[in-house]
């Protein structure tokens, strides 16, 4: 993957962070999608007073590039502030894993940018649950 791509997602997903809903931990997260034809989508999180309901920068991005057609991801950028750059949570690796299997995963800090850790969606999930057949127990 060439750096410029890297670059070029992280930035997006900075630039989504700023759209983050987050008057409860103030922790604001932002994420991009980078399709295999070159488009980029992007999300930030989005928190609720009933906690529970709060849904994370990754899973707004790949919702909103899911339902408006999207359906090859190649790599999502990750920025918040936080050293090293936040870990997707294990509610996104999952939908990353079915959604996004081939994808790589580039993380930074909002603080620091240039640095931007790489991991593949399949190491973060292990062994994933994607598929099933109904009615089989
Ligand atoms: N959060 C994300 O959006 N993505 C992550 O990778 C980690 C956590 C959000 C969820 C919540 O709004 C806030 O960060 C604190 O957990």
């Amino acid at each position: 993957m060439p750096s410029n791509n890297k670059t070029t997602l992280i930035q997006r997903a900075a630039k989504a962070r700023l759209g983050a809903c987050a008057p409860y931990s103030q922790f604001q997260v932002g994420a991009a999608l980078l399709t295999r034809s070159g488009e980029i989508i992007s999300g930030a999180n989005v928190e609720s007073a009933s906690y529970g309901l709060t849904c994370c920068a990754e899973r707004v991005a790949l919702f909103s590039a899911l339902t408006s057609g999207r359906r090859e991801f190649v790599a999502v950028a990750v920025v918040a502030r936080h050293p090293g750059g936040a870990m997707p949570c294990g509610a996104c690796r999952q939908l990353l894993a079915e959604y996004a299997p081939d994808a790589l995963v580039w993380v930074a800090d909002s603080d620091d940018p240039g640095t931007i850790r790489e991991f593949t969606v399949r190491e973060l999930l292990p062994g994933a649950f994607v598929t099933f057949e109904p009615g089989k127990e």
